[in-house]
């Protein structure tokens, strides 16, 4: 099943909030950045770009960039966005990456993405295909232990599909699925497929975060919410 189109209804609202939203600046990017190798010259995919927030970074620090994702507003808003420098795709993460060549890329980077995504297996075959040896892998994801505590699971050694009421991004509010997966299910098809895990990281928020967010930042200073993990292609 792809939840690929879920985020058309609130599309619009979604790229006009996330980009300078707290939990983004003080929280996911620094963390995922921490863990971004030197792009300038290289080539790097941007597996479920959204409105392109990180498109943009990478064609700002000298990347060749190709953009992907599966919801057509976000195609339209990423290339607008990259005006015609990214190649901006169409395609579903759950579908082989029929558009990349082997050993294409220097970098895969996907940000809060891949909890969309059932079968790591098949998608990090994918990712490690594409890459050169060297590549590097970067993402990042919704921590095990937040997926665990906000949705109501019973039991936490299975994959499975869970749903949200999004309050953030002004109503209606969207219902939005996730895959909610233990840690070991998130690994270990990164070191099967063939990649090196390089750096694994449960960040904590940067001390801005308190004075827009007090109670996230406490809850997160303490359980994090976010994964952020960087392998490499040997
Ligand atoms: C939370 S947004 C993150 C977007 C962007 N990476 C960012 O950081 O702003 C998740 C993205 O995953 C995309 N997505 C979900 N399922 C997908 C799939 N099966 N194939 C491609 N993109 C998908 C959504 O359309 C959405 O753009």
């Amino acid at each position: 099943m792809s939840l690929g189109q879920q985020y058309e209804p609130f599309a619009t609202r979604y790229a006009s909030t996330i980009e300078n939203h707290p939990y983004r600046l003080y929280y996911e990017k620094p963390a995922t950045l921490a863990l971004m190798p030197d792009v300038r010259g290289k080539t790097a995919l941007d597996a479920g770009c959204g409105p392109g927030i990180y498109t943009e970074w990478l064609l700002q620090h000298g990347a060749q960039v190709v953009a992907c994702d599966y919801a057509d507003t976000f195609i339209d808003i990423t290339h607008q966005r990259c005006n015609g420098v990214a190649q901006v795709l169409q395609a579903d993460l759950n579908q082989p990456l029929t558009f990349a060549a082997d050993s294409s890329f220097d970098l895969v980077f996907s940000a809060l993405t891949l909890h969309y995504i059932e079968d790591w297996h098949a998608l990090f075959q994918e990712f490690f295909r594409v890459l050169r040896p060297g590549g590097v892998v970067v993402f990042s994801v919704n921590h095990p232990i937040y997926d665990m505590e906000t949705r109501k699971t019973y039991n936490y050694y299975d994959t499975e599909l869970c749903e949200m009421l999004w309050k953030n991004f002004g109503e209606p509010y969207p219902r939005v699925k996730i895959y909610r997966r233990p840690l070991s299910a998130m690994i270990n098809p990164i070191i099967e497929a063939g990649f090196r895990l390089d750096t694994l990281s449960e960040p904590k928020p940067l001390p801005e975060f308190e004075h827009t967010s007090p109670d996230e930042y406490a809850r997160w200073s303490r359980k994090p919410s976010l994964l952020c993990v960087r392998a490499i292609k040997p």
